[in-house]
């Protein structure tokens, strides 16, 4: 089957995530209560950068891929307090110093490595301003899901004309879950890898605590819910030490 690299559509993107999320409202009352200017890193094809623009604060969003940029900016046509970046949120410089620095929806599981992490923490912290925050989502690892059977298919997505299923298979060693996605979307068939880095919550908190952070809230979902095992997610707003 045919092989694609991950984040190459921002059209294909859309049709899974542009909907139905329950994280717009949580960063947008983040911003409202934190302020702007705004930095989204890894912001895709803007499904959070382009709301919280809206709501009439000054945003960047920066990302990776070309591809998903020029859905965002398409979509994002006519807002002008809206500057989308290519940049790699590991290692950028914008020379611009923001109130509230954001990645969401499992970004971060992008940054295989202690080096791209720290990176991360260190850009943020530069462009931060000292009363800013920094905020990011990602999934408490889930043992049902790392442990699955390999050669097994498991349904992700079926809405819009597209469906998507994926095999994974988790390197303990790496902390990478190697996850194929097979797509099917009209009379196309292709396969994109993804692979995510899983963050154990205790290390995740000693990674930004080492790293200069102070963490002054936690959450465990997109409902402000409690920080512990009855909720999916790690949520953490820290600010510089
Ligand atoms: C799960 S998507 C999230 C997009 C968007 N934040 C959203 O909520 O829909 C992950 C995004 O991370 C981007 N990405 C991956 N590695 C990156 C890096 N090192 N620096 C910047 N962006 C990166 C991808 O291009 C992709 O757009």
């Amino acid at each position: 089957m045919e092989k694609r690299l991950i984040y190459n559509s921002g059209h294909i993107y859309d049709l899974q995530n542009a909907n139905d999320r329950d994280d717009v409202n949580f960063y947008r009352s983040i911003v409202k209560r934190y302020g702007g200017p705004v930095l989204e890193l890894a912001c895709g094809t803007g499904v959070l950068s382009i709301p919280i623009a809206k709501d009439g604060y000054d945003v960047t969003g920066l990302d990776l891929s070309n591809d998903m940029l020029l859905q965002a900016r398409n979509k994002a046509e006519g807002v002008s307090n809206l500057q989308f970046l290519n940049g790699n949120m590991s290692d950028f410089s914008i020379g611009k110093k923001f109130k509230t620095i954001f990645a969401a929806f499992n970004s971060v599981c992008h940054l295989h490595s202690y080096h791209e992490i720290k990176g991360m923490i260190n850009c943020v912290k530069k462009h931060l301003s000292n009363d800013g925050i920094f905020v990011f989502d990602c999934f408490i690892p889930d043992f049902n899901i790392l442990s699955r059977d390999k050669n097994k298919r498991y349904p992700v997505f079926e809405g819009n004309g597209l469906s998507i299923t994926e095999t994974n298979e988790y390197d303990p060693i790496e902390q990478v879950n190697h996850i194929k996605w097979y797509h099917e979307y009209g009379n196309q068939k292709w396969i994109e890898d993804l692979d995510m880095r899983m963050f154990y919550p205790q290390e995740t908190q000693n990674y930004l605590i080492s790293n200069g952070m102070t963490i002054i809230e936690k959450y465990g979902n997109h409902q402000f819910g409690e920080f512990g095992r009855q909720n999916r997610l790690q949520i953490y707003i820290c600010k510089k030490s």
